[in-house]
């Protein structure tokens, strides 16, 4: 079935109230659910009434209390019908439904993890837990009431505001609790069990106290402490910024160890993958704390953003998720450093929504059309959906972008709203035009900008030539132009920014080009010496860029270019040419060889102190293989994009071996553990080091002092990864290897970075190693997290033994996501994405991997999840 956005229309019945009582057991939980329904204004009495289900048991049909007689409804486990409802404009249906939470391994509606009872309702899990009328524009307020044994579960949590608790008979106890805020059935939520809690308080701006509560396994409490950190900057944030402040008495946080994303929004409940929350120094790297503040952070912030107003219609899905996306980018660059975190977002964008874009899974921010909403739950959604608010901000400046959010917010409060909505609160509060700019919602693929200079010296003139063009994706042959917002600035000699006046070609304000058109030339005058052209600087629009460079241009702009994002990339794309080049040689049989100039630039820029560690370790990191093959575009060998690129790595670390040691050395923490931003940049500026000098005499030595000396998982984990990569069993690496598996071995979370690391042990080993790796003791394909850091880490971050010319990786890969697929299609649907690039391999492989799909396509049960990722993949 293929939903279509036109086919949009009112429900017939709304729900203004719904009650809900659960009467929880491991096997059999009774849901019985009391709906208030109300006819629709102008719909015929007595029209039918559908409610969707998904594997439901029903056990009893009431309407106004008095029983339904079977001939008058029709239930099957997906649908309930009653032909002929009351003719009345109000009446209460009572429905009772059966389910049982320890056999739901997709891990949608209601499930258990570790023996926590759990829910999952957002896209359309709502619907595995009652009939209802499912869809986020079915606003009604919730009152549940949660029963349980009181071993069982101590703790008994749903939306809103606790209002009533007491005992039940043999052992068994209750809570009710009711939300206020109307909201769609996707942010219902419960969770019951034996929790630890982490108390705290926040007080709002108005001075409403607001009881805060992290909820983790036993003896776990002390690894939420970051987290909790995290919400209350959150909240402060969002009222600064923002204006938005907290709405309810209490705000829970849950974590759970078995979780298909990274967390859920819920309504005054928030439900977060256990990755997301634990993390204390010996056990979390850097990254791991980054992820969790800005997790917490977007998670808060859909309290208003998603939860306040929502979304009309999953076809709206960027409405929340990519506005707020740009809000945790703009906490998280507040929190950091802006600079590097703007470069970590556009590599996050580059290597998964550029793929996605430029794949057979394209699809516009605001898609059409859909099989499967939880297959939209995409980069492009998500990333690109952020960017796209973040261009609203450039093009509107941050005044009017802060009136526009202001107006979107106080006129929508309380609404389940259109994307069309939300552009016009920006065009209304700046009254600019924004109708070409609204077709990055609804045209799929990355822009390209062809840009060329010309200087005039005697005339003092400069001009920019750039033309536009979107490249087709499937269904969309034809393109129209684009709004597009490009920053730049022309580097003088001495390295400042030349300001001379654009005489004409197209807007330019505040050193932004605004391209409208097809074709631009922009003419400066006043310019006696030839400048180095910054382009796209802080990455305003996301956009791929074709310019005819002098290398040098590039060597300058890469030590001097005063937007760091910009600098960032000119480095990058010097050691991108470079790595294009030496793939070309290494596939005609030659030897790689680098330019002198570039190689030395390094060292310069790791030894630059006025540059912060954080961007340096940035600066001295080479494309990742993936990055090189997308640069490449078609006829990808995996393998000789690697001997290119170890070619590189080890030029520079010959080149530059002094300075890297001393650096290293220099870099040395000592100091006591803190994971601010400023100390995370040194320890990850200190292990890009690392990796550079792990090469020559003696080599695996200084990753095995690090190893054993290391005071925290970031220093540790980064020196096992250098071992088990670049000493490959030797017997060092398998020394390390052991050792850490022998103090973690309990602790899954650790032990995911274990099964990472060794899935990305590049060659052709890899396959064996990983399947060997499936069997191990504390794996299983059942928890989503086991198989993102083993099977998703392998076929996403390693090349060579993913990709291997034979098709062993591939094959391994199918029968891998149909096992899990029997689980939970969900995880396996976002696991065969891994395959969308198939097409750009070379022959070979290609062949390999289409046969790969087809294999996963075979199946005649296949879930609907993994079947439309598959056909759009092949076709
Ligand atoms: N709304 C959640 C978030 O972005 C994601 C939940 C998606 N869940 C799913 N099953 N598709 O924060
Ligand atoms: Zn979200």
């Amino acid at each position: 079935q293929v939903f279509r956005i036109e086919d949009y229309r009112p429900s017939d019945y709304l729900i203004p109230q719904t009650g809900l009582t659960f009467a929880l057991a491991p096997e059999e939980t009774i849901v019985t659910a009391q709906l208030e329904i109300e006819r629709r204004e102008g719909v015929a009495p007595g029209t039918p009434l559908r409610l969707e289900g998904d594997e439901l048991a029903l056990l009893g049909v009431a309407v106004d209390g008095e029983p339904l007689d079977a001939s008058a409804y029709e239930a099957t486990s997906q649908l309930l019908s009653i032909p002929r409802p009351p003719r009345s404009s109000r009446f209460t249906l009572t429905l009772v439904t059966k389910v049982d939470p320890s056999r739901n391994s997709s891990l949608m509606g209601l499930f258990r993890s570790n023996g926590v009872y759990c829910t999952q309702c957002e896209p359309e899990g709502f619907r595995r837990i009652t009939y209802f009328v499912d869809r986020p524009d079915m606003l009604s307020v919730y009152t549940v009431r949660v029963e349980a044994g009181e071993d069982e579960a101590p703790i008994l949590l749903s939306n809103g505001n606790l209002v009533e608790t007491g005992k039940l008979e043999r052992g068994r106890h209750f809570a009710v609790w009711h939300d206020p805020f109307p909201k769609p059935s996707y942010l219902f939520a419960l969770v019951a069990g034996d929790l630890a809690v982490l108390h705290d308080e926040f007080i709002t701006a108005s001075g409403r106290k607001v009881a805060l509560g992290i909820h983790v396994e036993h003896g776990k409490k002390e690894r939420a402490s970051y987290a909790m950190d995290a919400l209350k900057r959150s909240m402060k944030w969002d009222e600064d910024i923002f204006g938005l402040e907290y709405d309810l008495d209490v705000f829970n946080i849950v974590a759970v160890s078995d979780f298909n994303m990274g967390a859920m929004e819920n309504k005054g409940l928030n439900v977060f993958n256990d990755k997301y929350v634990l993390a204390d120094e010996a056990t979390a790297t850097d990254a791991d704390f980054a992820n969790i503040e800005a997790i917490i952070a977007h998670e808060y912030f859909h309290n208003w953003t998603g939860n306040r107003i929502t979304c009309r219609d999953w076809f709206q899905l960027c409405l929340k998720e990519g506005l707020t996306v740009f809000r945790d980018h703009e906490f998280s660059a507040d929190q950091r450093s802006r600079a590097v975190k703007r470069i970590a977002e556009v590599r996050t964008l580059r290597a998964h929504q550029f793929p996605e874009d430029q794949g057979p899974l394209a699809h516009p921010v605001r898609p059409r059309r859909y099989r499967e909403i939880n297959n939209f739950y995409t980069a492009t959604v998500y990333e690109k959906g952020s960017e796209v608010v973040r261009m609203i901000r450039t093009i509107l400046g941050p005044d009017d972008f802060r009136k526009g959010m202001n107006l979107y917010i106080t006129r929508h409060d309380g609404d389940a709203a259109t994307i069309e909505d939300f552009v016009k609160a920006f065009e209304d509060a700046s009254g600019k035009d924004l109708s070409q700019f609204a077709l990055w919602y609804h045209q799929a693929g990355t822009p390209n900008l062809s840009v060329s200079t010309a200087h005039d010296a005697e005339r003092g003139e400069f001009r920019i030539e750039i033309e536009q063009s979107v490249p087709p994706t499937p269904s969309e042959s034809r393109k129209r132009l684009m709004h597009i917002p490009l920053a730049f600035g022309l580097v003088g000699p001495d390295g400042n920014d030349m300001q001379p006046a654009a005489v004409d070609g197209a807007t330019v304000e505040d050193g932004v080009i605004h391209l409208k058109k097809r074709r631009h030339v922009v003419r400066f005058q006043g310019v006696k010496e030839r400048p180095s052209l910054s382009l796209n600087r802080g990455f305003s629009a996301p956009i791929t860029l074709s310019v005819e460079q002098k290398p040098e241009d590039l060597l300058f702009l890469a030590r001097k270019d005063s937007d760091l994002v910009a600098r960032w990339q000119a480095s990058t794309t010097l050691f991108t040419q470079a790595l294009i080049q030496g793939f070309r040689a290494v596939r005609g049989q030659k030897q790689a060889v680098f330019d002198d100039a570039l190689v030395e630039a390094i060292g310069e820029i790791a030894a630059d102190a006025s540059l912060e560690p954080a961007y340096r370790a940035l600066a001295l990191t080479l494309p990742a293989e993936a990055d090189i093959a997308r640069e490449i575009g078609s006829h990808i060998d995996p393998d000789a994009i690697f001997i290119a690129r170890e070619a590189l790595s080890q030029a520079i670390a010959q080149r530059n071996a002094g300075v890297f040691a001393t650096l290293y050395e220099g870099l040395d923490g000592g100091a006591a553990f803190s994971p601010d931003a400023e100390s995370a940049g040194r320890r990850a500026l200190r292990n890009v080091l690392l990796d550079y000098l792990a090469v020559g005499e003696g080599a695996p030595d200084l990753a095995v002092r690090q190893f054993e000396t290391a005071t925290n998982m970031t220093d540790r984990a980064a020196a096992l990864t250098v071992l088990a990569h670049k000493f490959s069993g030797h017997e060092k690496s398998v020394a390390a290897l052991a050792s850490f598996e022998n103090q973690y071995g309990d602790d899954p979370l650790v032990m995911d970075k274990w099964y990472q690391t060794q899935a990305t042990v590049p060659g052709a080993g890899a396959v064996d190693l990983v399947r060997s790796l499936t069997r191990h003791r504390g794996f299983s394909l059942s928890n989503p997290n086991r198989v993102r850091a083993l099977i998703g880490t392998f076929s996403t971050m390693n090349q060579t033994g993913f990709h291997r010319a034979d098709g062993a990786g591939y094959r391994f890969f199918a029968e891998t996501v149909l096992e899990i697929e029997k689980r939970n299609p969900q995880v396996a649907a976002r696991l065969a994405t891994a395959l969308r690039s198939w097409r750009s391999l070379e022959p070979t492989r290609q062949a390999a991997a289409r046969d790969a799909l087809l294999s996963i396509a075979a199946p005649e049960n296949l879930s609907s999840d993994l079947r439309d990722i598959i056909e759009r993949t092949l076709a």
